[in-house]
């Protein structure tokens, strides 16, 4: 679907996530526009949960930049550090001209990470400080302007909005739905109280306002009022999952990141809950991050389609583009691997096994992603690159 709007909603540079030794995410950058649905593909362990988790602030992330509507929302400190570490290195043996040079940027480099641990830390702070002076310059003139014997009433309003927007949290604005949507949910809250719980978090008190928002979520997601009162274990796997929907969605954000949300479902459930994401996608105008393991799941409902490999991003690609040339071997092997209802095109299909070590010779230069046609990234070293350019430029 092409996508009219060119709005950068999220910006994900260089993001790298390591725990010990497992680089589970590891320098990978993409975008997402506003309006977009953009999928995140790969096979199990390879990082595509760490992303979503991510982008969530649910790591203090190793490195690279988060941002979301244009603010960095998350910073890591490591390639900080080791440019300084190197700058030291060099140190040791430099001209006291270098040395000078070195200097300065040591401390660029300093001043650099301050700015990443600051924003890291107080994006939300700054966000919420944001909209109560808003509400302040809203109230402020109308309280002057008032008689006396409205003023209480006022008053109270004012306080009320404000005490709301000192809790808001710029982060709240994307919601993530979980893969296992019954380890997700808490089974001694009732879908109600799952419901409400955000809103309240946020501030909100009116018993009458969360009341339509929760009755007026469940219905935007195909379960009934009824439903409110029970408790998850009463709901079939595709329920369960409409309730994590509803509890996204009940938020109003910008952006949904749904991370396998069907891949815990029988395949008669799953189109449903594809199509319900989809519907609110349109209704709603919402970006969404959508991670599966294989790509059939993808295929109709992302604009453009990341294949992750390890914790890096191996291609990224419109998703008529993917289909129509992928380019990396691991791409292919995922595209053999899409069961299609053909009997005789099933009886030919030939899996391929994606094997790094024969796929590439990486010995004397390492990969990088590269642009092989417009917007079309690949993960090749130069050699790659030029087979890469031959190969696009032989097909139709
Ligand atoms: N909190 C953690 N602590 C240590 N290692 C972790 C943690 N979370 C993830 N990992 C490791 O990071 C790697 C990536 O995991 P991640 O959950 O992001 O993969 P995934 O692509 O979502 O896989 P799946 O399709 O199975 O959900 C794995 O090797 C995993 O074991
Ligand atoms: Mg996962």
């Amino acid at each position: 679907m092409p996508n009219q709007n060119e709005e950068v909603l999220l910006r994900v540079e260089h993001l790298c996530q390591y725990f010990k030794s497992t680089k589970a995410v590891d320098d990978i950058s993409f975008d997402i526009k506003k309006g977009e649905v953009f999928g995140l593909v790969g096979e199990s362990g390879c990082g595509k949960t760490t992303t979503g988790r991510s982008i969530i602030k649910l790591y203090d992330i190793t490195s690279g930049n988060i941002y979301f509507k244009g603010k960095r929302i998350a910073a890591g400190t490591l390639s900080y550090k080791e440019a300084i570490k190197k700058a030291r290195e060099e140190m040791k043996s430099a001209s006291p001209d270098r040395q000078a040079e070195l200097k300065g940027l040591i401390d660029e480099q300093r001043q650099l990470m301050k700015e990443a641990k600051h924003d890291h830390k107080h994006c939300d702070q700054m966000y919420a400080d944001e909209i109560a002076k808003e509400v302040a310059a809203k109230y402020e003139p109308l309280l002057a302007a008032a008689p006396d014997a409205e003023k209480p009433e006022l008053k109270k309003r004012y306080l009320d909005e404000m005490r709301v927007a000192k809790k808001q949290r710029f982060i709240t604005q994307i919601q993530m739905i979980f893969q296992d949507p019954i380890a997700s949910l808490d089974p001694r809250k009732t879908v109600y109280e799952t419901i409400a719980e955000g809103l309240v978090i946020r501030g909100e008190k009116d018993k009458k306002v969360i009341d339509d928002k929760v009755y007026s979520v469940l219905e935007t997601v195909g379960l009934v009022r009824e439903h409110a009162s029970r408790y998850p274990h009463e709901f079939s796997g595709g329920q369960r999952q409409r309730i994590g929907v509803a509890r996204a969605v009940v938020m109003n954000p910008e952006m949904i990141i749904a991370d396998e949300p069907v891949s815990a479902l029988d395949v008669s459930i799953q189109a449903q809950v594809i199509n319900l994401l989809n519907d609110l996608r349109h209704q709603l105008g919402l970006t969404i991050l959508f991670i599966a393991h294989d790509l059939s799941v993808v295929k109709y409902f992302s604009d453009r389609i990341g294949v992750m490999y390890y914790g890096k991003m191996v291609e990224l690609a419109t998703s008529d583009e993917l289909f129509a040339h992928p380019l990396h071997p691991y791409t292919q092997s995922l595209l053999s691997a899409i069961p299609l209802p053909d009997p005789l095109y099933e009886r030919q299909r030939v899996r391929i096994k994606y094997d790094p070590l024969s796929a590439h010779d990486y010995s004397e230069e390492k990969p990088t992603l590269r642009e092989i046609a417009p917007g079309h990234f690949v993960s090749c070293n130069t050699r790659e690159y030029e087979a890469y350019l031959a190969q696009m430029k032989a097909k139709p």
